[in-house]
């Protein structure tokens, strides 16, 4: 089984590293970082992880390699790396393909752009692959990033799409959750009960729709009696600019992305 290196032990790494762990606790895993305490701590954690102190070294010893540095400090590592084969992977905010192309010519690159849940096996990441990836190669990046949540294969081109709505989006859904925590409250709930019964009916919703493949109108109309409550409330939130709301959050972060990305 290939090895998984991580170049940068930060937070995202970890979650993935964790992901791993509890999938596949004799699955091969390194790690590298300038800090050498976050490497000490992974090593820890995971049983099976090398810690290593170089990128070097890291590099001659694994076959995926995780790119997960701030895009800020990439440009050190990817000097680095400049003469690798191996497969790279990205998950630097904003940096493409295309970019990192360039600068690994020799290697295959894939690039993801995760999210926060996947703290609790919950991701949901865009990937793109350079085009000289093969199947085998892709399974494998796929395999170990399904350990995570899910990874939906996208053009790079879309990747900015994929920052502003599922990177940034656990920021904009648990300003949502708020918003309804706080008209709990209003109606006389206490916070507790009121937050409780608003991540619940988040979480209930999204696994109904998930597990029974469930149309959205569908199970809108499925809890919409006529001349009940649903619809009492939906002709407020229905005629209300929350659709033009939402649209303008995503799009402004989709057009940040893009400008953190233009380099
Ligand atoms: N967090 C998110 O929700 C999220 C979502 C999507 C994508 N990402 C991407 O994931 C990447 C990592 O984010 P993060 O939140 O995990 O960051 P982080 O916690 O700051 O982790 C990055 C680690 O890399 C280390 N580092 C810096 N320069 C290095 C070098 N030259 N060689 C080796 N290690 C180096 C850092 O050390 P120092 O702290 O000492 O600099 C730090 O320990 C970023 O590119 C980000 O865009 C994050």
């Amino acid at each position: 089984m290939n090895r998984i290196g991580f170049i940068g032990s930060g937070n995202m790494a970890f979650a993935m590293a964790g992901a791993i762990y509890n999938n596949d606790p004799t699955r091969k895993m390194g790690a590298f970082d300038i800090d050498p305490q976050r490497v000490d701590l992974f090593s820890k954690s995971f049983s099976s992880l090398t810690p290593y102190s170089s990128v070097f070294e890291l590099e001659q010893s694994s076959e995926i390699i995780i790119l997960a540095v701030k895009p800020q400090t990439i440009d050190d590592v990817l000097s680095q790396l400049k003469d690798s084969k191996k497969i790279i992977v990205s998950i630097a905010a904003g940096i493409t393909l295309k970019y990192l192309e360039n600068k690994l010519p020799e290697a295959y690159i894939v690039r993801v752009m995760p999210n926060t849940p996947s703290l609790v096996g919950e991701m949901a990441a865009g990937v793109s692959f350079s085009r000289d990836v093969t199947d085998m190669q892709k399974k494998a990046v796929l395999d170990f990033l399904a350990f995570s949540g899910i990874a939906l294969e996208v053009d790079d081109s879309y990747m900015d799409a994929v920052t502003g709505l599922s990177g940034s989006g656990p920021a904009f859904v648990a300003r949502i959750i708020d918003s309804f925590v706080k008209a709990g409250v209003a109606q006389g709930l206490d916070y507790k009960t009121a937050k409780n019964l608003t991540i619940q009916t988040f979480l209930g919703t999204a696994s109904l729709l998930l597990e029974k493949n469930m149309d959205l109108e569908e199970l809108i109309k499925m809890v919409s009696s006529p001349g009940g409550t649903t619809i009492a409330g939906r002709s407020v939130l229905e005629n209300s600019s929350m659709e033009k709301i939402v649209l303008d959050t995503v799009t402004a972060a989709t057009i940040r992305s893009k400008e953190l990305g233009a380099r």
